[in-house]
């Protein structure tokens, strides 16, 4: 069950199910009773994410007339939905989205591999490439050059080296966006720097709203700390951020955070344009919310013009950094091995996040954040990013083109950046497909893991970390995935099934 009840009201249900009606129906398509259409089209926005789970639905009198059919489909519809578990009714209270107990499937794919697979499975399931290298080497060398006045010391720097933390205030000062030293924090990575914000502001019950789908491990970071996670709904496309909808939930859930990552979105490589950055800081500030604003991505533009038309980053709408909290890392642009992030916020709320430290992991190793400093202070950092592009590019490519000759059936859009592909499977479960994907050899993670409450089983999420002959042998066994799903040979104890109508 869901932990925050939202309403979806008729006319924005009808809208859905229109939008829906745009989809091409699958060859040999029978068209179904109108209850039955109806039913399956609830459901289907349920399942990706669309409508969130225990939301309330409007009164069948108010769906009939804002889908012109009449009042007796929408009950025989609700009445459909509730045997299929996908609603439940309390007499004079009303009926609330539901999925099914047992669903969502077991959804493989994002554990780290183990040991004796490496090798003869191609793994899919992070999203993040090999260290650019000369890059790593350079500045491995660069920091144990720049070690010795450091070893002196007791080496815990649990807001940063002093040098770091001035570097990245630089950075964003560059950006335009003035900041200072005492205004960032060096953390473990972005996990270890969203996991300090979670338990400095959304301890447990509080809510935090989040992009539905969402980048799937500070998902479960999130539950795990207790939180109780509120799904807001892509948009279509890839500017896919509906700031009616999430004006709604920040006014009517009130939150304690909400969580975007607006740069080349984890998973559906969306980019927030300046005014959905402008409307969703005003909706946070009048809520009383937080923003994280996660940027991981955002200098993983794979288009020239689009990095040279770059939104301002969110907290141009809050340099302050009393709403807005930025997050950072130098996991995707450079190497996710260096596990360095970075916090930047108000000096008050560094400071609280600083003291909380000293409770988990004290610091970050110092040998690593001179590795970074050397990258920022060199141009280095310029350099490995601008590699990155290119693989990242290439690998994109190589896997769109390999994923449309073998699954010419799957929908997605090509993203403009960042590191991963959001592939609705032709109708197929995405959690059948990770494990069937075990059998033929492909690592992958389902769509499952980047929703809440079991959103999403049609889709899988492919990231741009191979290229090449390694693509199309990655297609080739996602396409001998799917026919195992398809035909029912998915394991002795599975039946395969396909989950849309
Ligand atoms: C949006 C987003 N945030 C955070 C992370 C994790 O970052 P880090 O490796 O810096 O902890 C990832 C990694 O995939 C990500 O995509």
């Amino acid at each position: 069950m869901a932990q925050w009840t939202s309403a979806v009201g008729a006319a924005q249900l009808a809208r859905l199910l229109t939008s829906q009606q745009d989809r091409p129906a699958g060859p040999g398509t029978r068209r179904p009773p109108a209850y039955r259409a109806l039913a399956d089209g609830i459901r289907l926005l349920v399942l990706e994410g669309r409508v969130p789970v225990a939301a309330r639905l409007p009164a069948e009198r108010e769906l009939a007339l804002a889908v012109s059919v009449s009042r007796t489909t929408v009950a025989a519809a609700y009445e459909a939905l509730r045997t299929e578990g996908f609603l439940e009714s309390r007499r004079g209270a009303g009926s609330w989205t539901a999925v099914p107990a047992g669903n969502p499937l077991p959804a493989r794919g994002l554990e780290p591999l183990p040991p004796e697979a490496l090798g003869s499975v191609i793994d899919l399931g992070c999203a993040s490439l090999p260290a650019p290298e000369p890059w790593l080497t350079h500045a491995v060398r660069g920091a144990l050059e720049d070690l010795p006045p450091y070893a002196h010391t007791h080496g815990d720097y649990p807001a940063g080296l002093p040098a770091l933390r001035a570097m990245i205030a630089e950075r964003y000062t560059a950006r335009g966006i003035p900041t200072m030293p005492e205004q960032i924090m060096v953390t473990t990575g972005a996990m270890g720097a969203i996991d300090a914000i979670c338990h400095l502001f959304a301890g447990r019950g509080e809510r935090i709203a989040v992009e539905s789908p969402s980048y799937a491990n500070i998902l479960q970071l999130m539950r795990a700390a207790g939180a109780r996670l509120v799904p807001v709904a892509m948009g279509e496309g890839l500017t896919g951020w509906d700031l009616d909808r999430w004006r709604q939930v920040l006014r009517e859930a009130a939150p304690r955070l909400a969580y975007v990552v607006a740069d080349f979105h984890n998973p559906t490589g969306a980019l927030a344009d300046e005014d959905q950055r402008r409307r969703l800081v005003d909706g946070a500030r009048s809520a009383g919310t937080v923003l994280v604003a996660d940027e991981t991505m955002s200098e993983l533009w794979l288009e020239e013009e689009v990095g040279r038309a770059m939104p301002r980053p969110v907290s141009a709408f809050d340099p302050a950094g009393s709403t807005v909290i930025t997050v950072g890392s130098a996991s995707k642009a450079f190497w996710a091995g260096l596990r360095i992030g970075w916090v930047r916020a108000a000096p008050d709320i560094i400071r609280s996040l600083v003291a909380a430290r000293a409770y988990a992991d004290l610091g970050t190793p110092v040998l690593e954040q001179l590795a970074v400093n050397w990258l920022f202070s060199t141009g280095g950092w310029e350099r490995a990013v601008e590699l990155r592009r290119e693989q990242a590019r290439r690998n994109r490519d190589d896997l769109v083109a390999a994923v449309r000759r073998e699954l010419p059936g799957w929908e997605f859009e090509i993203p403009s950046g960042g590191l991963t592909l959001w592939v609705r499977a032709g109708g197929l479960s995405g959690s059948r497909l990770a494990e069937a994907g075990e059998r033929t050899g492909v690592r992958v993670p389902s769509g499952p893991r980047f929703g809440v409450d079991g959103a999403f089983e049609g889709y899988l999420r492919l990231p741009f970390t191979v290229g090449g002959p390694v693509a199309d042998e990655a297609a080739t066994r996602l396409a001998a995935a799917a026919r195992l799903v398809s035909t029912g040979a998915n394991g002795p104890t599975e039946s395969p099934r396909t989950f849309v109508a």
